[in-house]
């Protein structure tokens, strides 16, 4: 993970770089740090332990001045947090500086290589390996900088997006890719470089996604140069972004989160967006539509994707099976891409990510790819890797979403594989066409009910207080609800660090019920659906042994009103869009949770929203 920043041009590098930082921080938060070159042809490196409003208050009445600057915002793989592991590294002369997004796999052999030949290291970190690498290659050989930090990349194995500062030669920035991702902003006469265009939309809407093994030379007022790693020079592909500077600020909220769960009506208005047709009574996926044949030949889906983007996987499966009768197995993508799968030409590999960058989703897609799978991807990041490198897909189109802790790209991705489903089950006539027109205009009225129960806010905030000093909690659901129950345990787990399982309600007999008792709140999942009387049972066996039972029901239900401790009433919905609705509420009580328990929920310990490292 970790974000990158560079800036080169005649602004003052650094406010432009902490902006950016503070966008990218997302992607971890353990330490911060930045380098600059003044106009003495000093180079200032300045990093510590923390946040990056800690960077800030370090460097305070310190040299910030020059136009040129890299930064780097960290979380730790190699070596501990702490303000000698954080980035920039500098070579033993101090001449360059480093800042890396990735790992060097193969960093342990290098450093013992340039140990024997005089190198010292300060820091465990494998990208300090890599900066000494460059500076040992550029001295022994005398060679310029790009070709050094070529010829450092041929001997790397592993990930990487690097950006390198030579104080020398202050006019320039190499930065170079490689499973990470980067992104080069062409402004007037000036360049900026990050980990996603969202640091850099503020002054330029023009980019370049760079590639796997691309060198970028930046220097201002030139053209950008891009190489490969054998001087073998490419053309830039200028792309637009299009984003809002306003989807990157809180908007009133206090936190992202918020924000991005009340964002939800809308963000599924913008998903649905040309693709859910109440007019015409249809749906219509491009990507379905112009891949057809190879969809409807399809033997098997197979799902692939981590964390809530597995969760989403799982409701996906239950869909496809359903509508579209194709059998469809759901992976973690680590656990996929090192089984040595059976797969072949005749598999649909469907790859969910939020960040479209995940490294375990994106190794995943690869291997599927190279054993002749066809590969359709469910993203939200516009132009990221994962859609770079599959064969066609969907984007959910919620916006950035800031907030380390998923929500609105859930119910984004649930809603794009209920649209896959019904438009897939439309060409393989697999579904009912009555069925089918009754899903459409249904789908189309999930945003107002969702509206509906975000209204519910102050109610769920309420009930959350009781609830700030358990330990434990256990999620219950079935069918389509059951990955909701592992979603809002999961929720529940990433922001206010409570122990939280999510289980099928039927297996809780089988070992979680012996966890219950009058300490332990259970969250149930208990709609009126086809499974309700199995539910109501299940919360009888919670009761029997005083467990406390928090039911999310459908609107007007008694029976379950009586037994439970708390009810949260739902709109009704068609079973099998109920997730669209289910999932909202658990987000509120897990933000309500954690605030009650003031942590931090934009950026809980320990995670980053961007996991390109496995
Ligand atoms: C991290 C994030 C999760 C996310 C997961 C997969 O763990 O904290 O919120 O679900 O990565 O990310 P992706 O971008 O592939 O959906």
């Amino acid at each position: 993970m970790c974000g990158i920043i560079g800036y080169i041009g005649k602004r003052k590098a650094f406010p432009i770089l902490i902006k950016g930082l503070k966008r990218l921080e997302y992607r971890g938060y353990d330490s911060a740090g930045v380098a600059l070159i003044n106009e003495k042809h000093e180079m200032n490196v300045y990093k510590t332990k923390g946040k990056v409003s800690d960077l800030e208050e370090f460097v305070a009445h310190k040299d910030i001045t020059g136009s040129v600057g890299i930064a780097h915002t960290r979380w730790a793989t190699h070596g501990e947090p702490c303000q000698v592991n954080a980035h920039p590294h500098y070579s033993s002369s101090g001449n360059l500086a480093l800042i890396h997004n990735g790992i060097i796999e193969n960093y342990a052999t290098l450093k013992e290589k340039l140990k024997l030949k005089g190198y010292q290291f300060r820091s465990g970190t494998d990208t300090e390996v890599l900066v000494q690498l460059i500076e040992f290659i550029q001295d022994s050989k005398q060679l310029p900088l790009l070709t050094a930090v070529e010829i450092a990349l041929r001997s790397v194995v592993g990930a990487y997006a690097i950006a390198v500062l030579d104080r020398r030669y202050p006019d320039q920035i190499i930065a170079a890719r490689k499973s990470s991702p980067l992104v080069v902003g062409i402004g007037e006469g000036d360049f900026f470089l990050a980990s996603d265009a969202s640091p850099i939309i503020e002054y330029t809407n023009k980019v370049v996604y760079l590639d796997d093994e691309e060198v970028a030379i930046i220097r201002p007022d030139e053209e950008l140069k891009i190489v490969n790693l054998h001087s073998v020079e490419i053309t830039p592909e200028v792309k637009t972004v299009d984003m809002e500077l306003s989807q990157l600020e809180k908007g009133g909220y206090p936190h992202f989160m918020l924000k991005e769960i009340f964002e939800q009506p809308n963000c599924l208005n913008d998903c649905m967006r040309g693709r859910v047709n109440t007019g015409a009574d249809n749906i219509v996926l491009s990507a379905i539509i112009d891949h057809k044949e190879q969809l409807l030949k399809a033997r098997r889906f197979i799902i692939v994707a981590c964390g809530t983007s597995w969760h989403a996987g799982l409701i996906g499966k239950h869909l496809i099976e359903n509508f579209c009768r194709i059998p469809v197995e759901v992976e973690y993508a680590s656990e996929f891409r090192y089984r040595n799968p059976v797969i072949n030409g005749q598999d649909v590999v469907i790859a969910i990510s939020q960040s479209g960058e995940t490294a375990d989703t994106l190794a995943a897609v690869e291997l599927a790819r190279k054993h002749g799978a066809f590969i359709y991807g469910i993203c939200n990041a516009v132009g990221s890797s994962i859609p770079r490198s599959t064969h066609t897909g969907s984007y959910i189109h919620v916006g950035p979403e800031i907030g380390v802790a998923s929500t609105k790209a859930f119910t984004g991705q649930v809603t794009v594989l209920t649209m896959l489903a019904l438009c897939l089950a439309k060409e393989k006539h697999t579904i009912d066409d009555a069925f089918y027109l009754q899903l459409v205009r249904e789908l189309s009225l999930i945003p107002e009910k969702m509206k509906r129960v975000l209204e519910m806010d102050t109610k769920i905030s309420q009930l959350s207080r009781i609830f700030t000093y358990a330990h434990n909690f256990l999620y219950l659901g079935r069918g389509f609800n059951y990955p909701v129950a592992l979603e809002g345990a999961l929720k529940l787990k990433e922001i206010s660090y409570i122990h939280a399982e999510g289980y099928p309600a039927a297996e809780m007999k089988h070992g979680p019920i012996a966890l219950i008792d009058a300490e332990m709140p259970v969250v149930v999942l208990a709609t009126r659906n086809a499974m309700y009387e199995k539910i109501l049972s299940n919360i009888q066996e919670i009761k029997a042994r005083k467990g406390k039972v928090i039911a999310l029901v459908t609107e007007g239900d008694e029976e379950i009103s009586r037994l439970a401790d708390d009810v949260i009433e739902l709109p009704k919905t068609i079973e099998c869009l109920e997730p669209l609705i289910t999932t909202i509420p658990l987000q509120l009580l897990a933000y309500h949770i954690a605030i009650c328990k003031g942590k931090d929920v934009d950026q809980p310990r320990n995670l980053a929203k961007s996991v390109t490292v496995e």
